[in-house]
């Protein structure tokens, strides 16, 4: 390794501040100006001082996510900063934990476990929640997206039903934390101005709120002694290697980290499918004529694997609208990438984004074009991330899509009525609202 060159920012601490109101909203825009500006990965300092390294450069990139992963935990943004919030687990935890977490967990998304739930609950709780969008009327379909992707993860976790109005709560109160954290760490100004006013507490509070339905929740399940083939009852009778079972408060962490890694990626994701497909109604037709030309019957799940255009018109939403549109490290150790130097403590952001628009991988990168995934991909599409901290429910969310996509192009169009979605990059991409009229079939 070459001796430590000085940190030399590209980007000055002013432009952030001085943009800090837009970029709490929408960094895209910027960070994509900036990049062609100043190169593939910007370097700054955040007011604290720790050293920041944004990239599109994909040998960076997969790097920090893959090859020298050991060197690269999540980022104290995320395991300390969102943890706060969302507990301690998969998402939020490193090292040995995260490792045991991780082994106990995976089972539950294994193929046989994914099958089960699309053979049986999962398809009906879609025409369920389609069938309550009000036909041939303009309505705004992001709420209806979150119901959708919303029950359908927590009937994974939980096989039994839970009452709508708890459903509700939990989901208001998920996205108030995110609304929430984003504020904070993009606007890290007003922090104790939050805490004078009384935010934080009112926030802390719903924090305790959403533990205590989830600890309801386990503990009516240890109560009725019956047995479910989901992801609760995993948690609950799995053991670790060391043959130690997992604590409550644990589960409860991981209950409420699968909730929020789970639905609003997806949904956020079916808004901009929905979005594309009013677009471009062919893209529905030719999904239909692929159903169509499926001989014999097949079950839901088989049919899922036999839909390439299907496939491809859900790998392009998550390309377009990449959910997860940025994922953060920090080095644990220095490190050198190509010609750049590392310092130990610098927090590494990817951003997923930009490695899906970059115009040396992509031909028209802005345009949806589904035909380009008929062919494998560049290394640079990584909607679920990259390594060992790859999502765990990849294949569950792709299974998702291409059901209500299946549903979609069998029983529905849809009219577009929002011109362009005015896109916010929170935690995760997602559409301010998106309105659209959904029009069932005759046949
Ligand atoms: C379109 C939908 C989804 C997208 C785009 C997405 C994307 C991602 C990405 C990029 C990561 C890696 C984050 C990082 O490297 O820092 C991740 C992690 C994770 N995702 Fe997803 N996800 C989706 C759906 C789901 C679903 C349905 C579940 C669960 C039911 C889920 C559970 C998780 C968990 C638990 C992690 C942490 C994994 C670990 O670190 O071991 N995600 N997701």
């Amino acid at each position: 390794m070459n001796p430590a060159p000085p940190f030399k920012s590209t980007l000055h601490w002013s432009q952030l501040l001085r943009n800090s109101k837009r970029l709490v909203k929408n960094p895209i825009p910027f960070h994509h100006k900036w990049f062609h500006k100043f190169g593939e990965t910007l370097k700054f300092r955040f007011f604290n001082g720790t050293k920041v390294f944004l990239t599109r450069d994909p040998e960076f990139a997969l790097h920090v996510l893959r090859k020298n992963h050991k060197n690269y935990f999540k980022s104290d943004v995320t395991s300390e900063g969102l943890g706060q919030y969302i507990g301690k687990g998969l998402l939020t935890l490193n090292g040995d934990a995260w490792k045991k977490d991780r082994r106990l967990l995976q089972p539950g998304f294994y193929k046989e476990r994914i099958r089960k739930l699309f053979d049986g609950v999962i398809p009906q709780t879609i025409t369920k929640v389609l069938g309550q969008i009000p036909q041939n009327t303009p309505t705004d379909i992001k709420p209806y997206m979150n119901q959708l992707a919303f029950e359908v993860v927590t009937h994974a976790l939980f096989e039994m039903k839970i009452e709508q109005h708890r459903l509700e709560e939990i989901r208001q109160i998920i996205d108030s934390v995110q609304e929430h954290f984003v504020k904070k760490i993009r606007q890290p100004q007003w922090n104790f101005w939050r805490y004078l006013t009384g935010v934080n507490s009112s926030i802390d509070k719903k924090v305790r709120r959403i533990r205590s339905i989830m600890d309801a929740l386990v503990e009516e399940r240890i109560a009725s002694e019956t047995s479910h083939e989901d992801l609760l009852d995993l948690m609950l009778n799995a053991t670790y290697e060391d043959g130690s079972k997992m604590e409550r408060g644990r589960i409860i962490d991981e209950l409420i980290i699968l909730i929020v890694a789970g639905h609003e990626t997806t949904a956020n994701a079916l808004c901009f499918l929905c979005y594309e497909l009013g677009q471009n109604p062919e893209y529905l037709e030719k999904v239909k004529a692929e159903i169509q030309s499926l001989e014999g019957s097949t079950t839901p799940y088989e049919q899922l694997g036999q839909l390439p255009y299907a496939q491809a018109v859900v790998n392009e939403t998550l390309r377009r609208y990449p959910p997860a549109w940025i994922v953060d490290r920090k080095a644990l150790a220095e490190d050198q990438i190509g010609a750049e130097w590392i310092p130990k403590d610098a927090f590494i952001a990817v951003s997923i984004y930009e490695l899906h628009h970059h115009p040396d991988y992509w031909d028209n990168p802005m345009t949806f074009l589904p035909e380009r995934f008929l062919k494998p991909p560049p290394a640079v599409y990584i909607p679920f991330g990259a390594g060992p901290r790859m999502c765990i429910g990849n294949h569950f969310a792709l299974f998702e899509m291409t059901e209500v996509l299946r549903q979609l192009a069998l029983h529905y169009t849809l009219t577009p009525i929002t011109k362009t979605p005015n896109s916010l990059a929170l935690i995760t991409l997602q559409p301010e609202r998106l309105v659209l009229c959904l029009n069932q079939k005759d046949d």
